[in-house]
C-alpha cells in the first residue's frame, strides 16, 4: 500500500530527514515514534508533499507520488490529520468537513458528513457550533473527521494524542481501533510511545532524521514496481531476511 524509501528532507541548509524508510501494508496501523525532534513531523509531512523532499521514494499502491504537490497526493489517497487538532476556528464543524476534495471511490466507500457523525457521535450534534469553541479532544476528533472527508488510502496522523486528557486520549485510542476495522491504512506519528505500540500492527522508532528499528520488515510487490521506477533500491531487513529482529526500542520498553 505504502512504501517509503530513501526520503531526505531539508529546512533550508539543515538536513533533517536522512534516508527515512517505513513500510505499511494494506489495513495496518504503522506506528512512527520517536523524541522530540526526531523527524516524526517532517516524515509525515514530506509523504503528504507539505514539505518538499528533494530524494526519497513515496509509493502508494504502485504509484510513485514524490514528484507531485501536495494537492495531487491527497487526491491519490495521502490524507495528513496536522498536529495540534488544526481546524478553521471561524467555520463550522460541518463547514470545517466540506473543505476537503474527495477522492472519487466506489459508491459506499466513500465517506460522508453523515459517516463521520456516525462514527464521532459528537460531533454531530456540533454540527453548527463554530469550530473554535470546541474543546481540545473534540477539535482532534474534527481533524480526524475531515482527514476522512478525502477518502484517503492511506491516513497521516501527527500525534493525534498530544496535549489530550488521558481519558481524551483513550477515546483516541477507540478511534483508531474503529478505523481499523474499516480496513483504513494508516501511519501513526508519535512522542507517546506507550500509545503507538498499543495500538500499532507495527512500529518504526525514529532517530535524528532516520529510522533506526523496525518491527519487521517485508517487501511488496509495489515497493519493487516503485523501486524499480524510481530507481532506488528496496532496503533490505536489518538481519538481511527481510525480517528485522525486534530491538529494545522499538517495543521492549513499553
Ligand atoms: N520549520 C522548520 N524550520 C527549521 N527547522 C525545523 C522546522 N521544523 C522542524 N525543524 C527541525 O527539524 C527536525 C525534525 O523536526 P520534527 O518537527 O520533524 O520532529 P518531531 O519528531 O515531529 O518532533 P516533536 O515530537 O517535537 O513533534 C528538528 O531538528 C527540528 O528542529
Ligand atoms: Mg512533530
Amino acid at each position: 500500500m505504502l512504501s517509503v524509501s530513501d526520503l531526505h528532507g531539508y529546512y533550508g541548509a539543515s538536513h533533517v530527514l536522512h534516508g527515512v524508510a517505513l513500510e505499511a501494508r494494506a489495513g495496518e496501523l504503522v506506528a512512527l515514534f520517536g523524541r522530540n525532534g526526531a523527524g516524526k513531523t517532517t516524515t509525515l509531512a514530506s509523504l503528504a508533499g507539505v514539505v518538499t523532499a528533494p530524494r526519497g521514494s513515496v509509493c502508494v499502491d504502485g504509484e510513485e507520488l514524490a514528484s507531485l504537490p501536495s494537492y495531487e497526493r491527497l487526491r491519490r489517497g495521502l490524507s495528513l490529520v496536522p498536529s495540534g487538532a488544526r481546524v478553521f476556528a471561524n467555520l463550522s464543524v460541518e463547514e470545517n468537513l466540506g473543505v476537503v476534495p474527495p477522492r472519487a471511490v466506489d459508491n459506499g466507500a466513500a465517506w460522508t458528513v453523515e459517516r463521520v457523525y456516525h462514527l464521532f457521535p459528537k460531533l454531530g450534534r456540533l454540527r453548527r457550533s463554530a469550530a473554535g469553541n470546541l474543546s481540545g479532544g473534540e477539535r482532534q476528533m474534527l481533524a480526524v473527521g475531515r482527514g476522512l472527508m478525502a477518502n484517503p488510502k492511506v491516513l497521516l496522523l501527527d500525534e493525534p494524542s498530544e496535549g489530550l486528557a488521558p481519558v481524551v486520549v483513550q477515546a483516541i485510542g477507540g478511534l483508531l481501533r474503529q478505523l481499523k476495522e474499516t480496513g483504513l491504512t494508516m501511519v501513526l506519528a508519535e512522542q507517546n510511545h506507550r500509545f503507538a505500540l498499543r495500538h500499532a500492527d507495527r512500529a518504526f522508532l525514529i532517530e535524528k532524521g532516520s529510522v533506526q528499528h523496525e518491527r519487521r520488515r517485508t517487501s511488496s510487490r509495489a515497493a519493487r514496481r516503485c523501486s524499480a521506477t524510481s530507481g532506488s533500491e528496496p532496503v533490505p531487513g536489518r538481519d538481511g531476511s527481510g525480517t528485522a529482529p525486534a530491538q529494545g526500542g522499538a517495543h521492549g520498553d513499553e
